[in-house]
């Protein structure tokens, strides 16, 4: 939540800045700012909106120049989203000015303190606290900017991701981080700070990650200097070559980001089991894995940490886990699990589950399971991210980056990683036969042309979205395995149409939703043919005599449910485990529709951020 970015060297740091921005604007998008030094002072520009606000608010400035400079997309925590509230902020003499991510806990201490010593305070922010701190503190101290931050970061409680600048040194950013994100992007004679790689990739490939209670004073013409925050020892930087590219992070052609990764799914995926699974010598290869398969083979029970779609993709991974490891499993919700006192220890194995691998809730439950003694395998996307680190061994999911608030590729990419752990402890396990084990590899491999199928249902998904885009409330039912599909269909719909929607156990239906069912009520259910096709084919008649309008998503050739259902939409035959992979598609493809048809903003919708890490 909030993007930050920073540079400083020879080139005009406005642009670069501002295209930094944009690309971080997933994390956050209330309000934006960027301070610049222009050889003689720090000029600022601010506002509550867009990047694009900002964009237009400095076109009227008549310059708005330097070659060091920090910008910022804000997520509001402290304070609503308004010209004052937004980032950067300077200190009180107007030396000093803060970019920040994160939130300061004890904030309201601090600024009574700061208060008395005569400090005003022009915003409702925890930062604008914490940069005043920090010029109390050189000030009394006659320290340099960098030890000053040390020492109030010391003094604060909370989480950050800072960067920090002073007009009379202006030659370094002093940048540090305690639970948010920090890269620093080291080109020739010039640095570039940011959230995530994204901004700077264009420039360099070379970054560097601070981790935790880490701080860094990047100077021109100097090597980066990180310390520790508490003790001040000497951290050596390791300087890290990122592979993705600039195409990744654009959006090639499509209207939206959320369309383009629901269009590379089929790569997506093949990327996540290119090298794993191994088709010729019939095997799956995970190195997280064979080197703690000693732990797997011994624990009690496999517990599933996430939130939001990470959180569908581990109900997925229940279903699979338990079928063909038999191994209990427990899916939580992270935000709950960190806080009511959990039975766990060491015979048990936490599989945490994050696309951007920062969510402080999944995060904090990452910690408490460790304390704990449990062994933490990380599933992840975003390689380098915290909880990728905070883990004792982990999977990638190689889906490349994912810039649409709503995940649609992530999710199908957990479920094949999630997948391929669980065959490849089956076969350990020798809970499944050679031939069943090879049959699965072999339609795996399939599956991403099988998604390449359902995706040309694109133009009957709009077609139906053109139908129901005005509808007040949806439902979305599934069974066994689809079950979590229809959780996460909902939950599409919701986040970027802004329609109420409610995902259910087709079967729980006459448990109380069927009270909803009229003739207004469209209802997508997953009836592909598996185990308990014939008791949702029961359901569909009863949503039938109650006049629901029935968009199904069936299995190829399927003539039962087309008699019965209002819209059908047909994905190929797969093993029923491997069906939310495709399942799912129908329904991302629906709800960008009926998203864009509605004209919501689809890749950043509204009250949402990308890497939610604030609890
Ligand atoms: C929904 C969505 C969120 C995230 C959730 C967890 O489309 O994007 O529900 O899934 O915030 O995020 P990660 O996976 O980054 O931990």
């Amino acid at each position: 939540m909030c993007g930050i970015v920073g540079y400083i060297g020879h080139r005009e740091a406005y642009p670069v800045i501002l295209k930094g921005l944009q690309r971080l604007e997933y994390r956050g998008y209330d309000s934006a700012g960027i301070a610049l030094y222009d050889g003689n002072e720090i000029i600022l520009s601010k506002t509550k909106g867009k990047v694009a606000d900002l964009e237009s608010k400095v076109s009227n400035l008549p310059s708005f120049s330097g070659n060091l400079g920090i910008g910022h997309t804000r997520w509001a925590t402290h304070g609503v989203p308004n010209d004052e509230n937004s980032h950067p902020h300077f200190s009180n003499s107007g030396d000093l000015v803060i970019i920040h991510n994160g939130i300061i806990e004890n904030y309201s201490a601090l600024k009574k303190e700061l208060i008395k010593r005569g400090y005003t305070f022009s915003s409702d922010t925890d930062t604008e606290v914490l940069i005043n701190l920090i010029e109390d503190i050189q000030k009394n101290s006659n320290l340099k900017l960098g030890k000053a931050v040390q020492v109030a970061l010391n003094q604060v409680v909370g989480a950050y991701a800072i960067a920090v600048f002073d007009v009379k040194k202006p030659n370094e950013i002093v940048v540090a981080r305690l639970g948010s994100p920090l890269a620093i992007g080291v080109g020739e004679n010039e640095f570039f700070i940011a959230s995530d790689a994204s901004p700077f990739i264009e420039y360099t490939n070379n970054a560097v990650y601070l981790e935790d209670e880490e701080m860094a004073v990047v100077r021109l013409k100097k090597p980066i200097k990180i310390r520790k925050i508490k003790d001040d020892s000497l951290v050596s930087p390791y300087i890290q070559e990122l592979k993705i590219n600039l195409e990744q992070i654009e959006k090639g052609g499509y209207d939206h980001f959320m369309l383009k990764e629901i269009f590379e799914q089929p790569h997506a995926i093949k990327d996540t089991y290119r090298g794993r699974l191994l088709i010729d010598e019939g095997i799956i290869k995970m190195a997280g894995i064979e080197d703690n398969m000693g732990k797997f083979l011994n624990a009690n029970r496999i517990i599933i940490v996430a939130c939001g779609t990470s959180w569908h993709a581990g109900l997925v991974a229940e279903y699979i886990i338990e079928d063909l490891v038999r191994v209990p499993v427990e899916v939580e919700y992270a935000s709950e699990f960190r806080y009511r006192n959990p039975v766990i220890n060491d015979k048990d194995i936490v599989i945490a589950i994050s696309q951007s691998g920062e969510t402080a809730d999944t995060l904090a439950a990452i910690k408490l399971a460790k304390e704990k003694g449990a062994f933490v395998f990380g599933v992840c996307n975003v390689v380098g991210s915290t909880i990728s680190r905070e883990t004792h061994a982990g999977a990638y999911t190689h889906a490349g980056p994912e810039i649409g608030v709503a995940s649609t590729k992530a999710f199908t990419t957990q479920i094949t990683v999630l997948t391929l752990i669980a065959l490849r402890l089956a076969k350990a396990k020798g809970t499944m036969s050679s031939t069943d084990f090879r049959r699965h590899l072999v339609e795996l491999e399939t599956i991403p042309e099988k998604v390449e199928e359902v995706l040309k249902s694109d133009a009957l998904s709009k077609e139906i979205a053109s139908i129901y885009k005005d509808a007040k409330n949806f439902l979305y039912l599934g069974r066994g395995f689809n079950f979590p599909v229809a959780l996460e269909g909902a939950l599409k719909l919701k986040e970027i149409s802004y329609i109420h929607a409610e995902g259910y156990p087709a079967a729980e239906m006459k448990h109380g939703p069927i009270a909803l069912i009229d003739e207004n009520m469209p209802i997508a259910v997953i009836a592909t043919k598996y185990g308990h096709y014939e008791k949702v084919v029961s359901n569909i008649q009863e949503i039938k005599s109650r006049k629901g309008k029935i968009i199904a998503v069936v299995t190829k050739g399927d003539e039962q449910v087309r008699d019965l259902a209002d819209h059908v939409i047909e994905v190929p035959e797969t093993l029923e485990l491997l069906s939310p992979l495709l399942t799912t598609i129908p329904l991302q493809l629906l709800s960008y529709h009926i998203a864009v048809m509605l004209g919501r903003n689809v890749d950043q919708p509204r009250n949402l951020a990308k890497s939610v890490t604030v609890e």
